[in-house]
């Protein structure tokens, strides 16, 4: 009996150096030291021994069964340690993926646009975001106390010139950079002016305090609306596609002569009407017209000898229709699971 026991031990150590995974161990250790396991059925035979064998015989087999469930336990421990979910490196995974941040959708179609008008000859300029009152509303021709400054309220900062008035504003709008292209550059002039605009609202899905406008001025000899509407159209096919059609419709703007609204065929129902267009079948993208003669003398260039037009259109909007995006908030609210969808 005391051979089977030993051979029992050493045929147990021999499978446990090549038992490689938790679960055939797990089979081995029943085999042999579970309750219907095989030394347990060696013991069984013992009841046949005299007293002195049973002692004997009974001390190797507790000593067998001991050593053998520490050499279990520490195969076990060892394959614990050595397995995946431990550290260990499996080469055949997928590597992990580094996390890249991306260009914001406002940023993305500004650059859109300024590739297009570059590609018109126009350059892209920059202005100041916080503005002097004189760019931001009178050289536009809006005077102070001048009831068109309703349209634009905005964030005044706390700087007085030498009359007691405030001289500095958190820009409105693009159009204070038309002045200062006009004064720089003079004319001619093909520019866009893209870039980041304030004004103090009570902020709603349509409305925000800090939003992005694109600014576009052309100056020459001989310019008049169809030139303006040929751009506008260009851009709006760009944009939406080559069947895409532009109209524009009378609109005071106090830095244009005539104004206009600059309205283009619904991109969604192609002018049948629908939800996007408010059954219109047109949406509402641009303000432009002829720059005012004020405003060309205040960005002294010769009204007698110059004419252009300007326009202007919220990036914000643009972006909204194109996308289907709902809330203007969502641009500014830092959310990333607005943000990972572009
Ligand atoms: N600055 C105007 C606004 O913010 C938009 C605009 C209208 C710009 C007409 C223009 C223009 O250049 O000609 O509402």
């Amino acid at each position: 009996m005391k051979d089977e026991i030993l051979k029992l031990k050493a045929e147990t150590l021999k499978e446990l150096e090549r038992t490689k995974d938790p679960e055939a161990l797990r089979d081995l250790e029943i085999k042999v030291l579970g309750r219907k396991g095989r030394l347990t059925e060696i013991l069984r035979g013992l009841s046949g021994l005299s007293e002195e064998e049973k002692r004997d015989v009974g001390k190797l087999a507790n000593e067998v069964k001991l050593e053998l469930a520490a050499k279990l336990k520490e195969a076990k421990n060892h394959l614990l340690k050595f397995s995946r979910a431990e550290g260990a490196v499996d080469v055949t995974l997928p590597g992990e993926k580094l996390l890249r941040g991306h260009i914001h959708p406002i940023t993305k179609v500004q650059n859109e646009i300024e590739d297009f008008f570059s590609s018109l000859g126009f350059m892209v300029l920059d202005g100041p975001e916080l503005e002097s009152d004189f760019f931001n509303f009178e050289a536009l021709n809006i005077p102070r106390h001048h009831p068109a400054r309703d349209m634009q309220d905005t964030f005044y900062i706390d700087h007085k010139n030498g009359e007691g008035e405030y001289d500095l504003v958190m820009r409105t709008h693009t159009s204070p950079v038309q002045v200062r292209a006009m004064r720089k550059y003079g004319a001619p002039l093909r520019s866009i002016m893209p870039g980041k605009c304030f004004r103090s609202e009570a902020t709603d899905v349509r409305h925000e305090h800090t939003f992005y406008q694109v600014e576009g001025l052309m100056i020459d000899q001989n310019i008049n609306l169809s030139h303006l509407k040929g751009i506008l159209e260009a851009l709006a096919r760009h944009l939406y596609g080559p069947e895409t059609k532009v109209r524009l419709r009378p609109k005071f703007y106090p830095f244009v002569e005539p104004g206009v609204n600059g309205e283009v065929s619904c991109f969604v129902c192609h002018g049948q009407g629908c939800r996007l267009c408010k059954s219109t079948g047109w949406l509402e993208i641009f303000g432009a017209g002829l720059v005012h003669p004020n405003v060309l003398r205040a960005g002294r260039i010769d009204p007698e000898k110059y004419q252009g037009f300007a326009f202007g259109f919220g990036l914000n909007r643009l972006v909204m229709l194109k996308y289907g995006i709902e809330d203007i908030r969502l641009f500014n609210s830092g959310d990333l699971r607005f943000l990972e969808q572009f």
